[in-house]
């Protein structure tokens, strides 16, 4: 059967007109998703930058706050050690005052309760400069004094100094005689410092008879070796590692009766290194301990 001409050209016009219409919606889906998909990009910059805004400002708060805790610390810890300091300055005199009886005679009892007061009011104004030490330190502003030394008076002041209190725990105290000639630009008060700390280590760890302590200085490979040497309970290799932190102790048992606030070392390390040196320590852990201090000559 013949189709009529008119009919298919009739149908081909509708095929295009409903082809069109489809190509035209396809498109117009097409703008649709990519716009869509524009949208979405500059909501995610969008996002992206307020984050980011929102990160740099936490950050800057984060700085800020940082910095008034550095501060609030700071000052606390001044306003601490400088309000325990203040009443211990009349205590310490009145004890004085009563010991020699300026504020009327004490009997022997009363004598021994004032030295206790002292001991400990003595104890407490130790802890006080060790703890403004330590802040001096981590804040730089720990003041040296650079002056000649000569070895030979340094060693021989700690010997009177410390000979009559070891005589009496019957511990040998020897200073070797090596390099006393030797004059050397150091702040004396604080090599001072840092000598009176490993000393007193040593005197709380040899044992109650045949205690022995040996300090002196050697020369090697260019520098100048200080050296303080026990024959005490020694020092565990894994401990020597963190000795030099802030408040660290040892804990055993033979340690735990022993007093110290654990600053010593921390502030011996800060001392020696700031006048140039190095501090470390040597230890079978089991019968003596040496701590040296390296200092180039
Ligand atoms: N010569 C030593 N022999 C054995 N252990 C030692 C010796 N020197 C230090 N130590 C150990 O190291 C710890 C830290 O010593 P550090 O001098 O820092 O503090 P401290 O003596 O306890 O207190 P502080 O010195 O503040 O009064 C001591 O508590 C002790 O356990
Ligand atoms: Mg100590």
């Amino acid at each position: 059967m013949l189709v009529d001409n008119n009919v298919i050209f009739y149908l081909l016009i509708v095929w295009a007109v409903i082809v069109t219409i489809l190509l035209i919606r396809m498109r117009q889906k097409h703008i649709k998703h990519i716009n869509e998909l524009r949208g979405d990009q500059k909501r995610q910059a969008e996002q992206t930058d307020a984050k980011e805004k929102r990160q740099a400002e936490q950050t800057d708060a984060k700085e800020v706050s940082e910095k008034l805790k550095g501060i609030a610390k700071d000052e606390f810890s001044a306003m601490i050690t400088h309000e325990l300091n203040t009443p211990l300055v009349p205590i310490l005199g009145y004890c004085k005052m009563l010991k020699t009886s300026m504020l009327g005679r004490i009997d022997p009892e009363q004598l021994e309760a004032i030295e206790i007061i002292e001991k400990n009011a003595k104890r407490l104004e130790a802890l006080i400069a060790d703890i403004m030490d330590v802040r001096k330190l981590d804040l730089n502003k720990l003041r040296f004094k650079i002056d000649d030394l000569s070895i030979g008076a340094f060693f021989s002041n700690i010997d009177s100094d410390y000979k009559k209190i070891l005589d009496g725990k019957k511990c040998q105290f020897v200073i070797d005689p090596y390099n006393k000639d030797l004059v050397i630009k150091t702040d004396k008060a604080r090599l001072r410092q840092v000598f009176d700390n490993l000393i007193s280590n040593s005197i709380k760890f040899v044992p109650e008879s045949n205690g022995k302590i040996e300090i002196g200085c050697m020369k090697e490979n260019g520098n100048l070796v200080f050296y303080v040497k026990d024959n005490g309970i020694g020092i565990s290799q894994d401990k020597q590692k963190e000795l030099f932190q802030k408040f660290y102790q040892i804990d055993t048992s033979e340690r735990r009766s022993i007093g110290g606030t654990g600053l010593g070392l921390a502030i011996s390390k800060g001392i020696v290194e700031k006048l140039g040196g190095i501090i470390s320590v040597k230890s079978d852990g089991k019968t003596e301990t040496t701590f040296y201090m390296k200092f180039p000559l």
